[in-house]
This record gives C-alpha cells, sequence and structure tokens, in this order.
C-alpha cells in the first residue's frame, strides 16, 4: 500500500519548535504534549558537557567512533550487512531483543529501548494522529540497534549508536568531539579531506556513505525489504542520528530537492525522539495492538 502524506506547515528552528507552556519548567510540544525539560538526570538534554556519571562513558564512545568511522569502514560495513542475509523476524520481535541495551553514546537516556521507541511513537500520536506512517516510523527507527545483539555480530556501541555524519568529505567542526577525527586516516587523506571530497553540490544524500550504525542499516532494511513507507519515513530514519545537518544546517550543499522537502519532517520527528527520552511511561500491552495493526499494513517480516 502507499502512504499519502501532505508537508507540515510549520515553522521549524534548527528542530527545536517548543513553546513554552504556562509552567516554565515544561515544553509543549505542537499538539500539547508535555515533557519535561530535563533528561532522567537532571540535566538538559544533549548536554555533553554536563558533568555526570555517563560524560567520560560518553567521551571515551566518540574518541573510539571519530577514530574508526572512515570511508573504507563504512564501504565494508554495507557490504556486509548490506546482504540482509542474517535472518528473518517481525518487527515487534526485534523491539523485544532491543530490549537489553542502553545507548552508552546519549547523554539523556537509561530506559530499555522498547520505552524510547513507544514514548515516541505515542508522542507523535497524540500531536500528529491522522500521520501513522510517523508512528509507525517512531516506533522502528531504533531498530537497527539489534546489531548490538550476539546474532547480529555483537557490533561495538561505537558502530551502532552515536552521532553520525557523511564520509568522504571533509569532517564539519560542529560534529560533537570534532577533534577526534584528528585520529581518524580520512582526516589527511586529500580524496576525502575537502569540502565536497568524493561528491558534488547537490548530490543528494542518498548517494552520500553516512557513517555506520543503526540508521543507515535499518534504513537498508526497510528499503531493501520493499516496505510500503513512504520516502520521509526513510530518510528520518537514515538521518535521525545526522545532528550536524538537522541541529546546524551542516552538509547541505549535498541536499537534493527531495532531501529539502524529507527534512521537514525530520525537524518535526526530531523534536519527539529528544524530548520523549524522560520518565513518561507507556503502558505497552494497551498501545501494542494499535502498533501491530500499523505495522501489518505496511510491514510483514523483514529480512536483516
Ligand atoms: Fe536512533
Ligand atoms: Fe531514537
Amino acid at each position: 500500500m502507499t502512504i499519502a502524506i501532505e508537508q507540515p506547515q510549520i515553522c521549524v528552528n534548527n528542530g527545536a519548535e517548543e513553546k513554552i507552556s504556562g509552567d516554565p519548567k515544561e515544553l509543549v510540544l505542537d499538539g500539547g504534549f508535555s515533557v519535561p525539560e530535563t533528561n532522567a538526570f537532571g540535566q538538559t538534554f544533549r548536554d555533553y558537557e554536563a558533568e555526570s556519571e555517563r560524560r567520560k562513558t560518553v567521551e571515551e564512545f566518540y574518541r573510539m567512533n571519530h577514530i574508526h568511522q572512515s570511508y573504507d569502514f563504512v564501504k565494508k560495513m554495507r557490504g556486509e550487512y548490506g546482504k540482509l542475509d542474517r535472518c528473518e523476524m517481525s518487527i515487534w520481535e526485534s523491539i523485544e531483543l532491543l530490549n537489553e541495551f542502553v545507548d552508552e553514546s546519549d547523554p539523556d537516556l537509561d530506559e530499555p529501548q522498547i520505552e524510547h521507541l513507544l514514548q515516541t511513537a505515542e508522542a507523535i500520536r497524540k500531536d500528529y494522529p491522522n500521520e501513522d506512517w510517523l508512528h509507525l516510523t517512531g516506533l522502528i527507527h531504533d531498530l537497527g540497534k539489534v546489531l548490538l545483539h550476539p546474532s547480529f555480530g555483537q557490533l561495538p556501541q561505537w558502530a551502532v549508536v552515536g552521532d553520525t555524519f557523511p564520509v568522504g568529505c571533509a569532517f564539519d567542526e560542529c560534529n560533537v568531539h570534532h577533534k577526534f577525527f584528528e585520529g581518524n586516516p580520512d582526516y589527511y587523506n586529500p580524496t576525502y579531506n575537502t569540502k565536497f571530497g568524493v561528491y558534488s553540490q547537490g548530490c543528494g544524500l542518498d548517494n552520500v556513505l553516512m557513517s555506520w550504525g543503526h540508521d543507515d542499516y535499518m534504513y537498508l532494511v526497510a528499503k531493501e525489504n520493499k516496505t510500503a513507507l513512504p520516502s520521509a519515513a526513510l530518510f528520518i530514519i537514515r538521518y535521525h542520528s545526522f545532528y550536524p545537518l538537522h541541529r546546524f544546517g551542516a552538509y547541505e550543499h549535498l541536499m537534493n530537492e527531495e532531501d529539502k522537502e524529507n527534512l521537514k519532517w525530520l525537524h518535526v520527528f526530531n523534536k519527539y525522539d529528544l524530548y520523549s527520552k524522560s520518565k513518561v511511561r507507556i503502558d505497552v500491552e494497551k498501545v501494542k495492538p494499535y502498533y501491530i495493526s500499523l505495522i501489518e499494513k505496511v510491514i510483514i517480516v523483514l529480512s536483516i
């Protein structure tokens, strides 16, 4: 089936289009879904400098990530995992598989992944009740994190999670912990260290290799399984951790017209991905039938 979507009629300000409610400690998203101003550790979201028990872990994570995510590494991983020959499983099975992991790159979250997926999807559903494709995107956007599981190679966290960025061209300075790229072999390679590198103006992000992780993997899975997800959903899945683009506007010179349209939806989505990482609890059994019905509309079983 095809899902019809309309472009959002909103004004987006670097993905942070929040309104302050009567209570200044509360943020209100588009349709009135209230979320706390702080994360599970009592700090503002994505504050990488905050003194916290996780700060050192996050920093070490990005050191490893920036050293190892090179053009050759990404090509190798895409070749290997793009075969999608590991197993077949339902969406709900893969959600349950994720439940044992905590994302080390994330300074905001210490909840099991299923909570995050359902919090994101439910917050979107409340504010955008007619965009069922976006609810489903919320539910599945992080499923690529199964790469952490032994059945999927048990990849280290630096090869699965964290902010993503293009490889094959210069690492933009707005990448978090940019200094660690000095340990990446591409940093000194003249083929890869210029503004365009191996790409060209407006070439389209589809033609750009992104650092390897759960985003690109789930994008490959959704695309190659010929799911009926719209292009905006695939865009959200592939670039939702691409903070240099959707927060800072870096790498825009690589986008084509379709990317620019889809970016509007990614800005909408990102607020929910970020701010739903709170202590809002979801009754899984209560909402499960709704999501199962959505899954059955566009995806049956995934080869992954
Ligand atoms: Fe993610
Ligand atoms: Fe997420």
